[in-house]
């Protein structure tokens, strides 16, 4: 089955009412007047803004996600937001593991793997993301970590429709670096070869790569075979960058 491609963006404690809604109008009618194109488009917003961008999105195609969830359904845990309750404001999407809440929370592999569970739990799609620091790869445990990360974070009954993988390395977000693509091919081979056994029907499962994705390099990017996407944070926050990225899968 051919992988559809995904564009995925991940707005993280950026948007206020006034510019999210315009960026997510934007988006929504650009994709609803763009015909038949050749990926899904998905925007994470705030919690705050979950339910207001959903209303937006309704009758586009554009998908609309939250950006964490709390494993549990409900309960005392003030401040956090469960996958329930994402549902219930009309997400179809969650991401966990996201690098910035394994260092800033200290999330483990099963943290994510039962956050993982509960979106699954709620019906919504998973983004279990991954990726190794600088000191990792420079001391030549990337892969040995992805691979850890991938069998500890990934739950029981995951499938290529109910899980997204995101390949971001930690020293590539938000820094301007990137992953040459050389480095991107091997690693997206590596985690794919890592599904094999794990997950039913590997080939299935779309691996995103994320880090520093801007419309100069997606081209390159995504071009890579088992590169089935990107995640992109400070260029999802600009439409039209956004949407050149997304563009280069057309
Ligand atoms: P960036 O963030 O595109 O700003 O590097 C990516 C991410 O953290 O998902």
């Amino acid at each position: 089955m051919a992988r559809r491609k995904l564009i995925a963006g991940n707005w993280k404690m950026n948007g206020l009412f006034g510019e999210g809604t315009t960026l997510a109008k934007t988006l929504a009618d650009r994709l609803a007047s763009a015909g038949p194109v050749g990926f899904d488009m998905l925007i994470c917003p705030p919690a705050t803004l979950v339910r207001t961008v959903a209303g937006l999105a309704a009758g586009s195609p554009l998908l609309v996600g939250g950006q964490d969830c709390h494993a549990k359904e409900k309960g005392a845990h003030t401040g956090d937001v469960s996958a329930e309750m994402l549902a219930d404001a009309g997400a179809g999407h969650v991401i966990v593991g996201h690098s910035e809440r394994r260092q800033d929370h200290r999330e483990s592999d099963a943290v994510v793997r039962a956050k993982a569970e509960a979106a699954h739990r709620a019906g919504l799609v998973a983004i279990v993301c991954v990726g190794e620091t600088r000191e990792e790869r420079d001391a030549g445990r990337a892969e040995e970590i992805v691979a850890r990360q991938v069998g500890g974070s990934l739950p029981e009954g995951a499938d290529g429709a109910n899980t997204v993988i995101a390949y971001e390395p930690v020293w590539a977000i938000g820094t301007g670096l990137t992953a040459t693509a050389a480095d991107v091919a091997g690693m997206h081979a590596h985690i794919r070869r890592e599904l094999e056994g794990k997950v039913a029907s590997p080939g299935e499962m779309r691996i995103l790569y994320g880090g520093s994705v801007k419309p100069s390099n997606a081209g390159e990017l995504m071009a890579i075979g088992d590169v089935d996407g990107a995640l992109v944070g400070g260029a999802s926050l600009v439409a039209d960058d956004f949407w050149a990225i997304a563009e280069t899968c057309r």
